[in-house]
């Protein structure tokens, strides 16, 4: 069958992979689409260290195909969003609703794949960029028929992430300000959480200023071109002079971490989305932080897959929650390099490769 395979130079598009069975508690899903995620570019240009060889991909949803001894809850024909979060639901932290802090569930990569005989490690417990892969029964979550693999497939990350990180994280209140930095897949979610949560100002600074009317639509308020000449900071106190209740930093950067930390109002709180290199060090003046400031880490929006999926896709059905306008172009696998030369040069919200 069809992937993506990074092999520790380079990804490549082949068609000789190989997986194996279901196991007990496991679901196999054939993929409908997939969405491209930056973190599968951290992964090829070495800012996310990951042990190849490896099938790249973690944003996919598609069509269970069959489900290994012990697994009641799809079946095959069911129609899945998959996460990321291969958690236990037995230990301390996923019985306590924390699901991604699941110790069982990180770093410890499986090898589902193989090609030639030679076993590959699978991409944060999902590997999307394959025509059929192999999930823990408590990632794959059933979602309605009518909503398309192209926008079903986003939620597994990119809506996850974002909307998660303002609901569950910073838990954004009423007439509340956000600063998002990056509005990426990641940030325009950020954006329409935002939105959804009811904040009364919101403020997208991207240093893309073709970003602009997604930004919008997603929710923006206003919107801040950090590529034009002048200070990025000053233009966002003109709008907040006080400082943002809530700053998101969503590209990975830490000059824009320190930003985010700048940018606060007293008890505002900055969250940390972005995922600079591994041993990159970020600094903020001390003594702000006294007033009763916070920096926080958030990992896939502290979310709760079974729960949260089901909610987002009820949103979109709603049409509260926007997922079709998030897919600005879709290609067919064998393309993977045009995707991710699009997403690189900020091409597209989210490219999203289809099988
Ligand atoms: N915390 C998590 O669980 C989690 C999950 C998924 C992704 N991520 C991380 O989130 C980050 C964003 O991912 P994405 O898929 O949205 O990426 P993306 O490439 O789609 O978006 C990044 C955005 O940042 C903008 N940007 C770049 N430099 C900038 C600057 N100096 N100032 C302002 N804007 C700038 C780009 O124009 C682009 O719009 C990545 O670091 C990714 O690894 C984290
Ligand atoms: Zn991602
Ligand atoms: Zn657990």
């Amino acid at each position: 069958m069809r992937g993506v395979v990074f092999d520790g130079k380079q990804a490549q598009v082949v068609d000789d992979l190989e997986i194996r069975d279901p196991g007990a508690g496991e679901v196999l899903v054939a993929i409908s689409a997939a969405g491209l995620c930056h973190s599968d570019l951290s992964v090829i240009d070495g800012t996310i260290p990951f042990p190849p060889p490896v099938v790249l991909g973690h944003e996919g949803a598609g069509v269970v195909e069959a489900v290994g001894p012990g697994v009641t809850h799809v079946e095959a024909g069911d129609h899945v969003s998959l996460s990321t979060l291969a958690s236990c639901g037995a230990c301390a932290d996923c019985d306590r609703g924390r699901p991604t802090m699941c110790r069982k569930a990180i770093g410890m990569p499986g090898q589902p794949f193989s090609r030639g005989g030679t076993p590959l490690f699978q991409f944060a417990s999902n590997s999307a960029f394959a025509e059929r892969t192999i999930v823990k029964a408590v990632q794959a979550v059933r979602i309605p028929e009518d909503i398309p693999a192209t926008s079903a497939a986003l939620i597994g990350c990119g809506v996850l992430t974002g909307v998660g990180a303002v609901l569950n994280r910073a838990r954004v209140d009423h007439g509340e300000s956000v600063v998002v930095i990056g509005a990426g897949g990641i940030g325009l979610n950020v954006l329409q959480g935002a939105r959804i949560a009811g904040a009364a100002t919101i403020v997208a600074v991207d240093a893309n200023p073709a970003k602009e009317a997604v930004a919008r639509q997603f929710g923006a308020t206003h919107f801040i071109d950090a590529s034009a000449a002048g200070d990025t900071s000053a233009a966002v106190r003109e709008i907040l002079p006080t400082g943002a209740d809530h700053a998101f930093e969503c590209v990975g950067h830490v000059r824009l971490i320190r930003q985010a930390i700048d940018l606060l109002d007293r008890h505002g709180q900055a969250v940390l989305l972005g995922v600079p290199g591994f041993k990159e060090e970020a600094s903020f003046q001390v003594s702000s932080l006294y007033l009763d400031k916070t920096i926080m880490g958030c990992r896939y929006g502290s979310s709760r897959p079974q729960r949260d999926i089901a909610l987002y896709a009820e949103l979109y059905r709603q049409g509260k929650l926007l997922l079709d306008e998030l897919v600005t172009e879709v290609y067919p696998v064998e393309d993977f390099a045009k995707a991710v030369d699009d997403a690189r040069h900020g091409r597209v919200a989210r490219g999203v490769l289809t099988f």
